[in-house]
């Protein structure tokens, strides 16, 4: 691949490259603490007893050897000179006891730490998927679906090695590395030193391959994410690469992104595949000095031939641990990156935080008992920018309840930010923003989002039915409801042609719906929503001129009783419009009803102008 494309797709997908920049240290950070503590918290009790079950695996475990040095040093001369078999006959008893022993204590550890395994990732998952949803759409705006993904995929799937695995590994090879020195000292010092003398070797190895292994696994992360990038990126714009025949070259980036992916993972095998053999050569090393040693200190009789077997039963048991241990080091190494990256995400704040003690709205004025939201909506001194350039700056608006504004402008001019500034999608730097008098900053989210219902031309539809979709924001209504909030809108015509009615399913993103059925469906859905305030953002641009006229007869009613923000190119739908508001680089240079702008010269009487033109 050339370097060039190389260093191309690192810019394009720096931010799912996340991995570059996470830490790759074997600590902890304080988040990443907390998560895991957090996590852990309610499973007190069950990890005590896992801890104790592997105590009782690991003792068990390590007594056959001894029962072998017994049964080789007073089990066979008793046979040999007395016919006596009862001492060999008990040791093979306590080695069938302390076999089934550590069969029971494996079953219990391995049933207790599976269920809190799976206990702390469904929290997990429900924690992540909770949270995703309630950030706000400026956090969305930055965080690839691509990355969302992960954080719920492999992420959770690091994390859930770890505990599954990685722990289980942790505590026993500990364990028995701690506990086999123990046995092999007090059994004999001299030859416990034999075996200690590879101990250097052994650490020397094993850094080594701590060190190039977490750079083989950073460079495998990446490339692993640069692949997910361009994959997701490519197959989800298909119809524009197709339409501009972009396929060879996405598959010649994606044949050099992939190798390089190979190349990393190759690198990780031949580190692997030079550690095992290598701490095997060096256990096979010891294995053949303590049979030297140990024969000369047995010949001397200072130790007996018992416990030169049992020595070399235990030397295995030295190193098999050793290897373990650097496997759960990679384990670890990943699920610290995941816990990194997903505590980053559950400690992320929403932009537009709830606030600490919701604001009902309408205010109940004192003496009246309920007054109902009448949809009044007030900027007062709003400034507001996505980055640094600030797109409204000082506006000041007020729009009595019940009214239908239509906002015009350039593209580009800031109607769809001032949209969503009513709507709430983010706050604004200064100034506020206010539904019949109540700061939206101190409303309740629910509160908020049952008065104020915003159609944008994207009209998502879910991969479910047409019932469905138009119920999406009221789940209980009745299905004479759902057909009526259809009729309204004059959509019943075109989804009771369908072959399932109601019940047909329109298919991934709606697709099974053209785009101005999909405009009806989610003009369905807001009608049946029913709020105080509805807008629509370009919610009626993909609808044909009849289609456009019926909903406009469609708006009239149902726009009667509420306030409406109407953002549309098309001079129809303004005209429905009780005062017109001209939009120009976030300020409002025109604002009165349509007869009254078309009486003076104004921009909007040559918008007008070029559209009636534009019609003959
Ligand atoms: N999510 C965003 N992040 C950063 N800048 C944005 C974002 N959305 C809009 N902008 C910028 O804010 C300005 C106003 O955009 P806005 O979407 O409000 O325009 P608009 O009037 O709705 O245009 P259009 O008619 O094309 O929909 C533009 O300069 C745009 O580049
Ligand atoms: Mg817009």
């Amino acid at each position: 691949m050339s370097t060039d494309l190389t260093t191309a797709w690192r810019g394009v997908a720096a931010e799912d490259a996340e991995v570059v920049t996470a830490p790759m240290s074997a600590m902890l950070r304080g988040r990443s603490q907390r998560l895991l503590r957090s996590l852990l918290a309610r499973h007190g009790k069950a990890l005590l007893a896992a801890g104790a079950l592997i105590v009782g695996f690991d003792v068990a475990s390590m007594i056959g050897p001894l029962l072998v040095e017994r049964a080789i040093d007073s089990g066979l001369p008793a046979i040999q000179h007395h016919h006596d078999y009862l001492p060999l006959l008990l040791t093979a008893a306590g080695l069938a006891l302390a076999g089934a022993f550590q069969a029971a204590s494996d079953f219990g550890f391995t049933l207790v730490t599976g269920r809190i395994g799976q206990a702390v990732l469904l929290d997990l998952r429900q924690r992540v998927f909770e949270h995703f949803q309630f950030l706000s759409i400026s956090f969305h705006e930055r965080y690839t679906s691509g990355r969302v993904i992960s954080r719920l995929t492999s992420d959770v799937d690091a994390i859930s090695d770890l505990l599954m695995d990685g722990l289980q590994v942790l505590a026993w090879a500990s364990l028995t590395i701690l506990t086999v020195a123990g046995i092999l000292v007090w059994q004999d010092p001299v030859l416990a030193g034999v075996v200690f003398c590879a101990s250097p070797f052994a650490v020397v190895l094993t850094r080594w391959f701590r060190r190039e292994s977490v750079r083989a696994y950073r460079a495998t992360r990446e490339a692993v994410a640069l692949v997910i990038v361009h994959f997701v990126e490519s197959l989800g714009g298909i119809r524009a690469v197709q339409s501009f025949r972009r396929e060879p070259r996405n598959q010649e980036i994606f044949e050099a992104l992939d190798e390089s992916y190979r190349s990393a993972n190759q690198w990780s095998i031949r580190l692997v595949a030079v550690f095992g053999p290598g701490v095997k050569a060096l256990g096979n090393a010891s294995l053949a000095a303590v049979l030297l040693v140990g024969a000369v200190r047995a010949e001397h009789g200072r130790i007996t031939v018992g416990v030169l077997a049992a020595f070399i039963l235990y030397l295995r048991r030295f190193l098999d641990p050793i290897l373990d241990l650097s496997q759960f080091y990679t384990l670890f190494q990943s699920a610290a990156a995941a816990l990194e990256k997903l505590s980053g995400v559950l400690e992320e704040v929403p932009s537009v935080p709830e606030p600490a003690g919701p604001v009902p709205a309408p205010i109940p004025a004192p003496a009246v008992l309920a007054v109902p939201v009448r949809g009044e909506i007030t900027f007062t001194g709003v400034d507001f920018g996505y980055r640094d350039r600030l797109i409204l700056e000082g506006l000041d608006l007020y729009i009595p309840a019940g009214q239908t504004v239509a906002v015009v402008g350039e593209t580009g001019a800031g109607k769809s930010t001032v949209a969503r500034l009513m709507a709430r999608f983010y706050d604004p730097t200064a100034g506020t923003v206010a539904l019949d008098g109540v700061d939206l900053r101190r409303m309740g989210r629910d509160e908020l989002r049952r008065h104020v219902v915003m159609v944008t031309q994207e009209s998502f539809l879910f991969s479910r039915s047409v019932g469905e979709n138009i119920a999406f924001g009221r789940p209980e209504a009745t299905q004479a409801e759902i057909e009526a909030a259809a009729r309204a809108v004059g959509a019943h015509g075109f989804i009771s042609r369908m072959p399932e009615g109601y019940d047909t399913p329109v298919g991934k993103r709606g697709g099974r719906l053209s785009a101005g059925q999909r405009q009806l469906v989610s003009f369905a859905r807001a009608f049946l929503a029913d709020p105080e305030v509805l807008i629509l953002d370009e919610a009626t641009a993909s609808l044909d001129i009849p289609s456009e006229r019926l909903i406009q007869r469609a708006l009239l009613t149902l726009l009667a009783e509420r306030t409406a923000v109407i953002i549309a190119h098309r001079l129809t739908t303004v005209e429905i419009a009780d005062r017109v508001l001209i939009v120009e680089d976030g300020r409002v240079v025109e604002d009165g009803s349509p007869a009254e702008l078309l009486e003076r010269p104004s921009r909007y009487r040559q918008l007008y102008q070029a559209w009636a033109d534009s019609l003959v």
